[in-house]
């Protein structure tokens, strides 16, 4: 059997979630969407509901597969509705909705409910994505509770810079959003992982930690909360082939990489197809039988090449850390100019082994 395969640290899943508690001391909704950011959303969120306050999903179909698993907790759309004829089975299965637009709000007015909605109320406070224009949020808020289609609305909005620690926007982002919501009496949510880890100063209720439950930091520089963070995926394969190249031999497509010296090199069984980003270059860490080394040439679909010189212990079999405990995917995903986010969703094909259930 291919030996490529990603381990599932359930126990560090939920160190985690219960770490973005501790340090807001708020209620968390688990951010799950995107297959739990390829960590598995049906089993993540088996694993986290004893204890967790809810989960957010993107759309009503990754609900449904949530509740079609057993989940009774309360599930965020966090987009709300795409298409009012959603609204039935939104009603039919409890599930919370975030109104970010008038269009939605007029589909609640005009809508028939068996029951009342539970609405999360997105102002924009300055992404400019999604959310509702703070001269619009007050009277959409008393057109919600005028409607009677409403039991409970939390306000909320969401930071678009709240990862860079020296940049003013989000204090930008909460003056707008304390303003807009002045006179409500209502919960807050505000907090995603940057924010709840690197801004402690933000009052939210309620927060909403997507990637730092799955132990990666959404920051580029050090920072005190990312190292109590426990890495929960480990992407895992072996050494499938050993090559002895004299100095000045190309490795891979592209002869991307020219030994510069006798080297050993060592293929591994992982690439793009598997998630692996075909842009990390040359030099990218990994761990291989204990060690850290390094990609060498380019990633190809099935394999990549690493650096055996230095790694007398390896060889045929030995395993290889792509990214995990040892090495942190925040610096895989650096390395390759994207974002931890992107690769955890990118994984496919590979198995996904859980431990800690
Ligand atoms: C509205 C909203 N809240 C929370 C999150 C979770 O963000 P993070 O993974 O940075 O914690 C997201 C993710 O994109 C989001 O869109």
């Amino acid at each position: 059997m291919r030996p490529a395969r990603a381990l599932i640290d359930l126990q560090a899943l939920r160190h985690n979630y219960q770490l973005a508690r501790e340090v807001t001391g708020a209620k968390a909704l688990a951010v799950v969407k995107a297959d739990a950011y390829g960590h598995g959303a049906v089993r993540v969120a088996q694993a986290l509901e004893a204890e967790a306050d809810g989960f957010a999903v993107a759309c009503i179909e990754e609900a449904l597969e949530l509740r079609a698993a057993g989940i009774r907790a309360p599930v965020l759309l966090l987009e709300g509705f795409f298409e009012a004829d959603e609204l039935p089975l939104i009603i039919e299965h409890d599930f919370w909705c975030v109104v970010h637009s008038l269009w939605q709000l007029e589909a609640i007015e005009h809508a028939r409910l068996s029951k009342p909605l539970t609405v999360w109320l997105k102002l924009d406070s300055g992404m400019h994505r999604v959310g509702l224009h703070p001269k619009d949020y007050h009277e959409a808020y008393q057109r919600l509770l005028a409607s009677g289609k409403v039991a409970k609305i939390v306000l909320m909005s969401h930071f678009a810079r709240a990862d860079e620690l020296d940049c003013v926007r989000s204090n930008e982002q909460v003056a707008v959003f304390e303003a807009a919501r002045q006179g409500l009496s209502a919960e807050v949510s505000l907090r995603n992982s940057p924010s709840v880890m690197g801004w402690p100063s933000v009052s939210s209720d309620w927060v909403r930690p997507g990637i730092m439950l799955y132990g990666a930091t959404p920051f580029g520089e050090d920072q005190a909360i990312a190292a109590r963070l426990q890495p929960v995926m480990t992407l895992e394969s072996k050494v499938i082939s050993v090559r002895e190249l004299p100095a000045g031999e190309p490795v891979g497509y592209g002869a991307k990489f020219i030994t510069p010296k006798p080297m050993r090199i060592g293929v591994v069984a992982m690439g793009y197809a598997d998630g692996y980003p075909r842009h990390a270059p040359t030099g990218t860490p990994v761990l291989v039988a204990g060690q850290r080394s390094q990609l060498l040439g380019r990633v190809s679909m099935d394999m990549l090449c690493v650096d055996l010189t230095d790694v007398p212990q390896a060889g045929l079999g030995s395993t290889v850390e792509l990214w995990g405990k040892n090495i942190l995917a925040s610096d895989v995903a650096a390395a390759a100019e994207t974002i931890p986010y992107q690769i955890f969703c990118n994984l496919r094909r590979v198995p996904r082994l859980y431990s800690g259930a």
